[in-house]
This record gives structure tokens, sequence and C-alpha cells, in this order.
């Protein structure tokens, strides 16, 4: 059965713990939806590990759109999440709201999650669910903001930081995002959140008390050029494919590929 939003609030409720990934395209999304995780991010993560920008920053609606909708092709099962990318949400509810409507009508994501929880986005993520489009929250480190941040560091280490990042979350809730990112937080602050709130909060690099755990999919298979230190690897890709790589090479160089009829 399709995943929804509400089974994702059941998940909660009965304890059971939240799967999602990222993709970028149909090959992926497929494989990770048939896999079984319960979420697909179009993360705009993909700026760094599909497009080899140095940051998320560049990405654009129309190349995050691009992938969302090869994205949705492969998936069957799990709920498709479309981050809007940097500069089309921020300056308006009615900037959103076009962005957002965007990526349900022309990609057929089921939602979209939106970085950061200061009091102007609480009211456009407000908005943006009462029009009917399902909204995740995303706050500790928020890449789009790493110019801000002065890099991808640890966020919620000063009480006044963990406060911030606490009320934030609140806020979200109150404005009826369905669920929450909570990356790169210590532990403690990430399970103090997950107990206030009663929409599930899904960690990255965020411990083990979260509703649910999200990752790069090339940070977990060993396919980006660095992880961040919180990421685990499960394969080792990179590895796999210079070699199936080079073999290749070598036996086209040695005319042992293809085979001689
Ligand atoms: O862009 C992304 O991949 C993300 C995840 C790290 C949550 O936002």
């Amino acid at each position: 059965m399709a995943v929804t939003i509400q089974k994702l609030l059941q998940c909660k409720q009965q304890g059971r713990p939240i799967v999602a990934l990222t993709a970028w395209d149909y090959a992926l999304a497929q494989v990770i939806d048939q896999a079984g995780v319960d979420i697909v991010l179009v993360g705009d993560s993909l700026a760094m590990v599909a497009l080899g920008y140095e940051t998320t920053l560049p990405v654009t609606l129309e190349e995050m759109l691009h992938h969302a909708k090869a994205v949705q092709r492969g998936v069957q099962q799990a709920l498709v999440v479309c981050d809007l990318p940097f500069l089309s949400y921020q300056e308006s509810p009615q900037q959103a709201l076009h962005a957002a409507g965007r990526v349900l009508k022309e990609a057929g994501a089921q939602a979209v999650k939106l970085e950061g929880g200061y009091p102007a986005l609480a009211e456009t993520v407000s908005r943006l669910v009462q029009t009917g489009i399902p909204v995740m929250g995303h706050v500790g480190l928020t890449p789009q903001s790493v110019r801000q941040l002065g890099g991808y560091r640890k966020q919620g280490k000063s009480p006044d930081s963990a406060e911030k990042i606490i009320s934030e979350a609140i806020a979200l809730e109150a404005a009826g995002a369905f669920a929450i990112v909570l990356e790169h937080i210590p532990a403690d602050l990430a399970m103090q959140i997950t107990k206030k709130l009663s929409i599930p909060t899904i960690g990255v690099g965020a411990g083990p008390h979260c509703d649910g755990q999200v990752l790069v999919t090339a940070d977990l298979l060993g396919l980006s050029a660095w992880q961040p230190p919180f990421a685990k690897l499960y394969a080792t890709l990179r590895q796999d494919i210079t070699q199936a790589v080079q073999q290749f090479s070598a036996e086209v160089r040695e005319h042992q590929f293809p085979p001689g009829e």
C-alpha cells in the first residue's frame, strides 16, 4: 500500500521507525522504492551529488522539477517529497505557493520540504498546508544557510541555539508541517524535540532517538567523493564502478570484449 502522511504519523504513534533516502533519477528511485523505503526525498543535495555544484545554493526550481519528474516515474509505493530550492520560497507565501504548486502539479510529488523555521516561514508553511500542500520542515543544520553558518557545522550546541531549534520545530508543527527533518544536532536535543512533537522527526546526523532516519543515498552507497561524519557506508560503489570501468577498458584494449563469434 502506498505510503501516506497519515501512515507516517501512525509510525510515530506505534514506535515504528521511518526510513527515508534521497534520489535524483529514475533508476535510483525505482531501486530504493522497490527495496521498501517509506519516503523518497528529492533532496536539493542533488545539486552536489548529481550536478556537481559546490553547495545546494545554485540549484534552480527548474532543475529540481526535472529530477523530481524522473524520480516520481520510478516510485510506486513511497511518499515522494521534493525540496524547494534556495530562493524559491523565502520571498513570500505566494512565491512558495507557486513553487510548491509546480512541484505537485508538474512533477507529481506528494509533498515539499522547506528549510528553516523563522516566523515568516511558519506563515508560509501554514499557507501551503491550508492550500492542501503537505510540508516537511527542516531545522538544525540547514545547508541553504551554509554561507551564514560558516560551514556544515553541528548546530544546537549552545543553550541559545538549542532553544532556537526547539522553538522553530514547535512553530513548524503548529503551522501544520507533517514531519520535520532534524539535521546535525546533538542526539539529546533531537530526543527532546522528538518527545515534544506529535509529528514525526526524521534525523540525519541527529542521533538514534528520532522517529526516522534519512541519508543522502550517494553517501550510503559510497558514491560521494566526500561523506559527512554521520554517514555510514553500506556499499562502495565508487570503487566498484572504477573497477568495472577499468576492467571494461582493459578488455576492449586487449581485444577481449566483445568476444569473437
Ligand atoms: O537535500 C537533502 O538531501 C536533504 C537531506 C539531507 C535531509 O535535505
